[in-house]
């Protein structure tokens, strides 16, 4: 069987999702269940005996040691972290919380595991760290693409945390031997993406009749995965991937964001549009660009192509398509993650913002 970290959230629920969709190899899944962790994500897997899901945090080492004991995995994959840029600006204390002193702890509790296992489950055991391509800073626009060589330069609270994490996994390879493997991968989309992210945030607003808001010029790169791609290079480096390496993950595919919500805007003028019959891009504003906000990310996924095989199997135009399709007929599922916190998040991000 796998540990899975943050399988309730959105890229560890898809790979959860899949991993059981092709597999019967068990499935632990360790999640805190925060703001971002929603069961409903795995509804499809209830009475599923294969998915063994527990509430706990993976700075918890008691909590991690007694489950790597009892399950006795044969690989740990780490998606547990806080995600979103913008709240690790207003608060970037639960990145260090989680993403540099959880990730410590939990290697500190895989290491004691990998310790005591017999040669043959010690030699095949693998840890797989599940980090972003924000860790390699900004690009300018001639800058060639991250490489897996490129200089780690984190601008914002969570991708320093997420630098910070992926030396951790690192040294604790070079140091101790742990056998890692660590994925950088660029923006994903699809579903159970949480409504605080740039893509299902417009969706979710243009039906709302509620206004999208631009972030500056609107010109910032960044480069779209579709989310089951990722899942699918995730499982091809832990299948493959060379111990102590990484690994960079991407779909050639950059785009400005006001693209993107130009994009958005258009599918659901063809799919749903507005009672009005005008195009929803009349609700797109421009407010206050966020903070040390990065210009462009670029993946260079050269290297898992040329050495594991692996290639993205949408394009931006599919994925983006089903991604519309997916939050139209899936609103019970946004509806239940507007709770009060999150619209207590909203208010804190977005009033003050000057238009
Ligand atoms: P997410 O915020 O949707 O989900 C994170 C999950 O981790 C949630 O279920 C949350 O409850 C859980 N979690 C948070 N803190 C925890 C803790 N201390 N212990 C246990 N569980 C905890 O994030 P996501 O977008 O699914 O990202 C997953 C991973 O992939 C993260 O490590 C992120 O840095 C990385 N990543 C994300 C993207 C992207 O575009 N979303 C791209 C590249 C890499
Ligand atoms: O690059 C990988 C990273 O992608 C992951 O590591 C992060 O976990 C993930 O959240 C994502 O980070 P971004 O900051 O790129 O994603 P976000 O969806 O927050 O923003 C995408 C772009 O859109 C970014 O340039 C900011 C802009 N934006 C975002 C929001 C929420 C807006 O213009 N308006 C908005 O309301």
């Amino acid at each position: 069987m796998i540990l899975v970290t943050g399988g309730a959230g959105f890229i560890g629920a898809n790979f959860v999702l899949d991993w059981l969709a092709q597999s019967d190899e068990t499935v632990i899944n360790l999640d805190k269940l925060t703001y971002a962790g929603n069961l409903e994500n795995l509804a499809t897997l209830t009475g599923v005996a294969q998915h063994i899901f527990v509430q706990g945090d993976i700075g918890d080492s008691a909590l991690v040691a007694a489950l790597l004991a009892k399950h006795q995995p044969r690989a740990v994959i780490n998606f547990a972290a806080e995600s979103h840029v913008d709240r690790s600006i207003h608060g970037p204390e639960d990145f260090i919380q989680t993403n540099v002193v959880g990730t410590f702890r939990f290697l500190e509790a895989v290491r004691a595991y990998w310790n005591g296992l017999a040669a043959e489950a010690k030699a095949g055991f693998r840890l797989l760290h599940v980090s972003t391509d924000e860790v390699y800073g900004s690009l300018a626009k001639e800058d060639a693409a991250f490489s897996e060589t490129h200089q780690y330069e984190p601008n914002s609270p969570y991708s320093a945390s997420k630098a910070a994490s992926d030396h951790l996994v690192r040294a604790w390879h070079h140091t101790y031997g742990l056998p890692v493997l660590t994925t950088n991968c660029s923006n994903n989309y699809g579903p159970f993406h949480f409504p605080e992210k740039l893509i299902p945030l417009m969706i979710v607003n243009a039906l709302a009749g509620k206004p999208l808001p631009v972030y500056g010029d609107g010109q910032q790169i960044r480069d779209w995965l579709y989310v089951k791609d990722h899942c699918s290079a995730i499982r091809r480096v832990l299948e493959a991937g060379v111990l102590g390496e990484t690994y960079n993950v991407g779909g050639w595919n950059e785009k400005p964001n006001l693209d993107i919500v130009h994009t958005v805007c258009r599918l659901l003028d063809e799919l749903q549009p507005r009672a009005d019959g005008k195009p929803y891009q009349e609700q797109i504003t421009y407010v206050t660009d966020r903070p040390g906000h990065d210009r462009r990310y670029a993946i260079d996924a050269s290297k898992i192509e040329r050495e594991l095989g692996w290639k993205p199997a949408e394009t931006f135009e599919t994925g983006i398509r089903k991604t519309v399709q997916w939050y139209l007929q899936h609103q019970d599922w946004v509806s239940h993650v507007q709770s009060g916190a999150y619209r207590d998040w909203v208010e804190k991000n977005y009033d003050g913002r000057a238009a």
